[in-house]
């Protein structure tokens, strides 16, 4: 298992002058003085397929059907949707639920583990990040118990590393069978790229399943390529009785999430009437069908895709002069690179944008995030950027 990062948290903080943006077109922003970025932010696992995907944005230029659904009322679109994402996703999901956003799939799983096994308590991990709801928040960093004063009562958190030792601990909480969920993101972007060891996923797995506690997984950020996988969970043969998708899905054009439950979990939950006035909204129904025929259509291609690129970018950061204690960790298209100090990341962080590419920086930790189906000219051009940058933070 790689190092986490001490307490990395990508809340799409961005350094305080924040960017004018104006256009965006592939892997690549322009601002209001019309300024160009390579982009290895792509808004944070939203743009995957790069800026302007064709199939979303012609599928909602192209769109005529009703205004608006009232979440009363029913629509076929509704229900392909919910095939296609039951179709892609691991064996045993089978209801698909509507939702604005990541956030608000993170709180239906919270509530359908709660009304499913009669539990209130949750098990996540220490300085993860699963959304700007109380609920979400309740799962999340112990630093918003802090913040906010009333979250629910209670969230346990483990603490990476996650090996055969940490088994231990979590079945001690789950052996009292208090426990209604665990709540991860199977590859935590969140935490820098922190990769669980496959021995603690599929322990994980077995503990869940003998105490009753459902696991899981949050793929809002991991999914749809993002790690080498259709699903990060993909990685340990998983099948979570729980998934919760947002970002990718509409290829940034609409917004979007859900949260896929087995049917005994749906029949718990009175086979799904969880009512989201705008969860998925006809126009982003149009957006995530084009995408996700797009991706299904090109699965093997675009995974291939994903690791050749993700190759070329180890490569590349192992051959740069990053700094001794520095590391690399890499998995697909999440790429972090964790620096010595939280001033060498915002620094480079800087750097990098005055030299026209775009990374996100959060502690120690260097993000990229770049399209999974970026070029290999622009790929170059923004490690090239990096280099530079990092060259000459070590000249200074
Ligand atoms: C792992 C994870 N879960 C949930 C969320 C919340 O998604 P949203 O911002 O769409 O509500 C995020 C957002 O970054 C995330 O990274």
């Amino acid at each position: 298992m790689s190092k986490p990062a001490a307490s990395a948290r990508f809340l799409a903080r961005e350094s305080p002058a924040k960017l004018q943006v104006a256009r965006s077109e592939g892997s690549v922003l322009y601002d209001s003085a019309g300024r160009k970025y390579i982009d290895f932010v792509m808004g944070w696992c939203v743009g995957n397929f790069g800026w302007g995907a064709a199939a979303a944005t012609r599928a909602v230029e192209r769109y005529s059907g009703p205004d608006y659904v009232y979440p009363g009322y029913t629509y076929a679109p509704w229900h392909e949707l919910a095939a296609l994402l039951v179709a892609l996703a691991p064996r045993g999901l089978t209801k698909a639920y509507r939702a604005t956003g990541g956030s608000e799939a993170v709180d239906l799983a919270l509530q359908a583990a709660m009304v499913h096994t009669g539990r209130k308590r949750f098990l996540s991990l220490e300085e993860s990040y699963h959304g700007n709801t109380i609920g979400a928040l309740s799962v999340a960093a112990s630093e918003n118990r802090e913040r906010c004063r009333n979250l629910l009562a209670g969230c346990d958190r483990i603490k990476a590393p996650l090996d055969a030792k940490k088994l231990g601990a979590v079945e001690q909480r789950l052996k009292r069978r208090e426990t209604a969920a665990v709540i991860m993101e199977p590859v935590s972007i969140n935490l820098g790229v922190m990769v669980p060891d496959a021995f603690f996923m599929s322990g994980l797995q077995r503990l869940c399943r003998r105490y009753g506690t459902l696991l899981v997984m949050d793929e809002v950020a991991s999914g749809f390529g993002r790690t080498g996988k259709q699903f990060a969970c993909e990685h340990y043969d998983l099948t979570p009785d729980v998934m919760c998708i947002a970002k990718a899905v509409t290829a940034g054009v609409m917004p979007m999430g859900a949260m896929l439950s087995t049917d005994a979990i749906a029949k718990s939950m009175q086979d799904g009437n969880a009512y989201s006035t705008y969860g998925w909204h006809p126009r982003s129904v149009a957006a995530a069908l084009a995408t996700l025929r797009y991706v299904e259509r090109h699965r093997e291609r675009l995974l291939e895709r994903v690791m050749k690129t993700s190759g070329y970018f180890e490569e590349r950061l192992l051959a740069m002069r990053i700094g001794a204690r520095a590391e690399v960790r890499v998995k697909g298209l999440a790429i972090a690179l964790e620096l010595e100090r939280p001033a060498d990341a915002s620094d480079l962080q800087k750097r990098c944008r005055k030299a026209g590419l775009l990374v996100t920086a959060e502690d120690s930790v260097v993000l990229l995030l770049p399209a999974l189906t970026i070029d290999r000219a622009t790929a170059a051009a923004g490690l090239d950027i990096l280099e530079s940058c990092l060259r000459r933070r070590a000249g200074a």
